[in-house]
């Protein structure tokens, strides 16, 4: 059976690009991404592609190609619910920030949302389609509303999370390591996974397409991310002690990594992994295992986000040693404020945790980053602390101009590795600042004996 249109609900981050791609390399899909949000369908909608709700590299140029045609962004929820023969959900998974589990597990609300609204809609037999982040055994749940609140209709569920970075997300949907299918043995299941796997087999070659059943599949997902950031955690855990002993993390991960068997990639040392999804993830996962009495294998996991919770402290604890001891009415100066560079996306940012952290020490921090708008910036800062906004006003600010933001600073900080930051006139930015001149490279993406030879004080993480 080949399907001839499909639903997305929720235009995000996950959402937005992936259907996007979907929909460029299977033009005779009709695919529908809605969302309650009308602002951001209306981004999605924008004639002027630099105006989509989402920076990627690459993303304009598929929605380009393939809006209007057989991609469209739509708030008629119910409309294309129904009209569709295959539904994503694509929903935001946050932590709980309330009751049980609050600070720990996945806030399924939305999940649930979509099935019950699914389940009120469909007159027609579907294919469910998990693609938000969910606990393993969530599939469990939502077949369950949708048999037991249908209109007695054939529900299939499907788990195919989504393996995307942001930055890289075009390049990453178009030549995936895998796609990732889980489904039920039974052989209605068995056909619902052939359906998914026809769409991804477009451009996807069908040996990188791994089924699974539906659990595996679900916890696949959560353990992909804990394994990622650990290895972030675990190359952090060691820059403070190259620190100590004049070893160069640098140096150090590029002697592990070329061990094949551990590789070269994620052994960047940073100021602490950011994003949606990591910390959620690993909390989740440390959630579940508590749940089921894992301690051990609980604590375990939960040492990847004590070891990051620690770096960005750290961070900023070097930052108000060396500008002796205290930052207060100092100007710092953030470049970047993105958690990793190529997105407008701040959410978890080191950023954030690092400025709260300065802006207690009374620093006016000032922030240049390419693509975050200062109103992005503030609402991260107010979501964060319990600070009057004002008193966030007052002590962050933004500039759009990078020398500009650099002027009379008396310490400057890269938290995200854009690229450009490499290709300034360093001379004119040293030149401008309170000396000493102090930066403190929280992505180790400068050259530090190119920077010394200025006269700047630098300080890179574990070097
Ligand atoms: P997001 O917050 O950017 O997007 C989710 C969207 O869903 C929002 O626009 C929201 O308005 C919409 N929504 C929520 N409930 C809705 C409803 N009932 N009806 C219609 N729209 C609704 O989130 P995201 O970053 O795209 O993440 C989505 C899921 O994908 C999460 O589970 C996340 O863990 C997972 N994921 C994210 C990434 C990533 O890089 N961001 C990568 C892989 C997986
Ligand atoms: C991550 C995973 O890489 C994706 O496979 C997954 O789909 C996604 O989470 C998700 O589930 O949301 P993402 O968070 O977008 O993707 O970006 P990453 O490239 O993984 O970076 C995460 C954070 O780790 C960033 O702050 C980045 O700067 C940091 N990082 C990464 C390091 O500090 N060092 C590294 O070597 C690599």
């Amino acid at each position: 059976m080949n399907i001839k249109s499909i639903c997305c609900i929720g235009a995000g981050y996950v959402g937005g690009p992936t259907m996007s791609v979907i929909a460029q390399k299977n033009p005779h899909i009709k695919v529908t991404v809605v969302d309650v949000n009308a602002d951001r369908i209306a981004a999605w909608n924008s004639e002027d592609l630099s105006q989509l709700p989402i920076f990627e590299p690459g993303l304009d140029k598929v929605v380009a190609e393939a809006r209007g045609r057989n991609l469209f962004f739509s708030t008629e929820v119910d409309r294309a619910i129904d009209a569709a023969e295959m539904i994503f959900i694509s929903v935001n998974t946050p932590t709980k920030t309330y009751g049980a589990g609050k600070g720990m597990a996945a806030d399924l609300q939305y999940v649930e949302l979509c099935a019950r609204q699914i389940a009120k809609v469909s007159t027609s037999n579907k294919i469910v389609v998990e693609k938000s982040t969910l606990p393993v055994k969530t599939a469990e749940a939502i077949k369950d509303i949708l048999d037991n609140t249908g209109n007695g209709i054939h529900f299939e569920i499907l788990s195919n999370p989504e393996f995307l970075a942001e930055g890289t997300a075009i390049q990453d949907l178009e030549t995936p390591d895998r796609v990732l299918i889980g489904g039920e043995s039974t052989a209605s299941g068995q056909k619902a996974i052939e359906v998914l796997k026809t769409i991804y087999a477009a451009w996807v070659p069908e040996d990188q397409i791994i089924t699974t059943n539906l659990w595996s599949s679900e916890l696949s997902k959560l353990t992909a991310n804990a394994f990622l950031a650990q290895r972030v955690s675990s190359i952090n855990a060691l820059t403070e002690l190259c620190e100590k002993t004049g070893a160069n993390i640098n140096e150090v991960a590029n002697a592990i990594g070329t061990d094949s068997r551990i590789g070269p990639k994620f052994l960047k040392a940073s100021v602490g992994f950011g994003g949606s999804c990591f910390q959620k993830d690993i909390l989740n996962l440390v959630y579940i295992c508590k749940s089921l009495g894992l301690n051990e294998a609980a604590d375990y996991w939960e040492q990847v986000i004590i070891m990051n919770n620690h770096q960005r402290e750290r961070f900023a604890d070097q930052i108000v040693k060396a500008l002796y001891g205290t930052v207060a009415d100092k100007k710092i100066t953030f470049f970047g404020w993105a958690f990793k560079k190529d997105t407008n996306d701040t959410r978890e940012s080191a950023a954030i945790y690092i400025a709260d952290k300065l802006i207690d020490e009374h620093a006016n921090i000032q922030v240049y980053d390419p693509k975050v708008s200062a109103l992005q910036m503030q609402s991260d800062l107010n979501y964060l602390n319990s600070r009057s906004e004002s008193d966030n006003d007052s002590y962050l600010s933004s500039e759009k101009d990078p020398y500009k933001a650099a002027e009379g600073a008396h310490a400057l900080a890269i938290i995200t590795e854009w690229d450009e930051f490499q290709n300034y006139d360093w001379k004119k930015i040293y030149d401008s600042m309170s000396k000493p001149a102090c930066v403190f490279d929280g992505r180790n993406l400068l050259n530090k004996s190119e920077l010394e030879a200025i006269g700047f004080s630098y300080q890179g993480i574990g070097q």
